[in-house]
């Protein structure tokens, strides 16, 4: 096996699925488009739910990418040797092309092959889907690993919980084939197996046959069979260079030196600094990937601003524990920029506004502490008549003033009282339970509804935009955020201060105009270059020749846009305005309805 650093697995992933005919795009948004019932981009399948749902996707029908991933959940989690918030997700896909055959023959050359990983087939393990009353149990992927080579006794069936895949509750799914590595440790009992947590067989790459909709009581064929594969780039890594966790290899490394030099400590000083140094490199890696996104936003209190400023915040206090002077969070970052800028060019264009807002956030909350101080001095008298902080205000303070227990329990000492250690755990618990419960309400099914209603809020947040443009006269006033649900849009974009009503109630009448006309809606396929050229507003990826659909609507509006959209902009009914406000500094929110 080849010893290769996350670059090179990057590279070769591309290139030898471009040898197969794919089509390289880029990664989408980490800021899901149009998607209310997710807060992040959580894997390569998310942005590409329509083409799994049956439109065509102008890259065609072979498609491969590295997705950046966020997955914040196990927030808390991070510090140990699985957990990162960020990462990155190499796949391939197939859109109604090939399906269980190729996908497996394809694994199974890049894995082993000299030419590419060359990794020893002994150490690779398998598992397939057992079958149930939903879908059979899934023997052409068995007899299709078993002809590749593969002993039979490297492969276990195992039920839906282990080998089914989707997102949420609804939307494209089905059986999956799982490819782990088997690092060599004992076996930890007889039937140890690639099922088991222990730790001997680690999961590398996953191939999903997406060929069912889950309709949330039931799985319906979809049009087309997909297949949709999921490598995590720094876990495989991790795994194949037998490193303890992603953070011991290159992904890492020059991170973690500089919260050495920083800190003037080393990461494997103690169990206290490992996990210290984790949680920074990890979180600023996030944040930064987060500000950086073309469709970056800020630290707030809702949605990803708020798990933004979580993650800066929790940096912060781990960097404080480490002695890091403070101000120093986005010299973290500039060395994060400088590792990815090449591949990630977004990181580049917005080097400034990344390094303002980790600065900014940081003096924020060196603030929000010292108002935590003055509110622990105020509830001093309380604590002291009853002798000591009860776990809801421990995690009040932890919470609301980002107070780490072990802070308050220092306190707590000086001030001769004590705490309820066990009272804050049980309030966190059940704080990460709602949250947690949260978290899977909002993921339902990922960009799925192509209701009518959503479809023409959606075409009509792209008249709205126009009309924005012409009204403010203003060319840089571009979406940082869109949510859209069959009741409303929600319309999220970059302006300096306040719309007047006038200008509001103009840009209503421009769409409303636009609706009148009832002209067609069209979609072309292009090169971005020719959708510039054309004059076309959105997201403009950097590939050279990448190919990008472009709604256009009349002389209204031409966007990039994976769609869908109305048909003619007379279906849309009534526009209007319903709220307009800020959402962070510098950008604004509308809210708008169809009646
Ligand atoms: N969508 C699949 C995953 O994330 C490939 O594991």
């Amino acid at each position: 096996m080849k010893n290769i650093t996350t670059k090179e697995l990057r590279s070769l992933f591309l290139k030898f699925f471009e040898e197969k005919n794919h089509t390289v795009i880029s990664s989408a948004s980490v800021i899901p488009e149009n998607d209310p019932s997710v807060l992040f981009t959580t894997a390569g399948m998310h942005p590409l739910v329509p083409y799994l749902l049956g439109e065509k996707h102008p890259a065609g029908t072979r498609i491969c990418d590295v997705q950046k991933c966020i997955r914040t959940g196990d927030i808390d989690e991070v510090g140990d040797n699985s957990h990162l918030t960020f990462f990155e997700m190499l796949g391939n896909w197939s859109l109604g092309d090939y399906f269980k055959q190729e996908s497996i023959a394809y694994s199974y050359e890049f894995l082993t092959s000299e030419k590419w990983l060359g990794i020893d087939k002994d150490r690779l393990y398998f598992t397939v889907f057992a079958g149930d009353e939903d879908a059979p149990r899934d023997m052409e992927s068995f007899n299709r690993w078993v002809e590749m080579g593969v002993d039979p006794s490297h492969i276990f069936f195992l039920p839906k919980k282990h080998n089914w895949w989707m997102a949420g509750t609804k939307g494209p799914c089905g059986a999956d084939t799982e490819i782990f590595f088997d690092t060599g440790r004992e076996k930890c009992c007889d039937d140890c197996n690639p099922a088991c947590d222990c730790g001997k067989y680690l999961e590398i790459w996953n191939n999903v046959f997406m060929e069912y909709n889950s309709t949330g009581s039931g799985f319906e064929p979809l049009k087309q069979k997909n297949v949709d594969t999921g490598m995590g780039l720094e876990r495989t890594i991790a795994t194949l260079q037998g490193a303890e966790s992603a953070y011991d290899t290159d992904a890492f490394a020059g991170i973690l030196e500089c919260i050495s030099r920083l800190s003037g400590k080393n990461y494997k000083d103690s169990a206290d600094t490992v996990k210290a140094f984790r949680i920074i490199a990890d979180h600023i890696r996030c944040a930064t990937f987060i500000i950086g996104d073309p469709r970056g936003i800020a630290p707030s209190n809702v949605d990803q601003g708020y798990v933004l400023r979580r993650l800066i915040r929790r940096a912060l206090r781990y960097a404080m524990a480490l002695e890091i002077p403070e101000n120093k969070l986005s010299e973290i970052a500039e060395v994060i920029i400088e590792q990815y800028k090449d591949f990630y060019t977004e990181l580049a264009v917005n080097h400034d506004r990344i390094i303002a807002e980790i600065s900014k956030e940081e003096e924020r909350f060196q603030r929000t502490l010292k108002n935590g101080m003055h509110e622990f001095s105020r509830l001093l008298p309380t604590f002291s008549a009853v002798g000591g902080i009860d776990g809801k205000n421990a995690f009040r303070l932890y919470d609301t003033f980002g107070f780490p227990i072990e802070f308050t329990e220092e306190m707590a000492r000086e001030n001769g009282l004590t705490v309820d250690v066990e009272g804050f755990h049980a309030a966190f618990a059940e704080h990460q339970k709602k949250s947690s419960q949260g978290a899977e309400q909002k993921f339902k099914g990922g960009l799925a509804d192509s209701s009518e209603a959503t479809t023409n809020l959606h075409t009509a947040t792209h008249l709205m935009q126009a009309a924005l443009r012409k009204v403010l006269q203003d060319d840089s006033v571009s979406q940082k955020g869109s949510n859209i649900t069959p009741e409303r849009l929600r319309f999220d974009f970059s302006f300096g201060r306040k719309v007047t009503p006038e200008e509001l109630r103009e840009v209503e009448r421009l769409v409303n105009e636009a609706i009148a006309a009832d002209v067609e809606i069209t979609c072309e396929e292009m090169t971005v270059e020719e959708a510039k050229a054309q004059g076309a507003i959105g997201l403009f990826s950097d590939r050279y020749g990448e190919r990008v659909k472009v709604y256009t609507m009349g002389e209204f509006s031409k966007e990039i846009c994976g769609g869908p959209h109305a048909k003619r902009t007379g279906e849309l009914g009534t526009f209007k305005i319903k709220k307009e406000e800020a959402s962070s500094a510098g950008v604004r929110r509308i809210k708008a309805v169809l009646q």
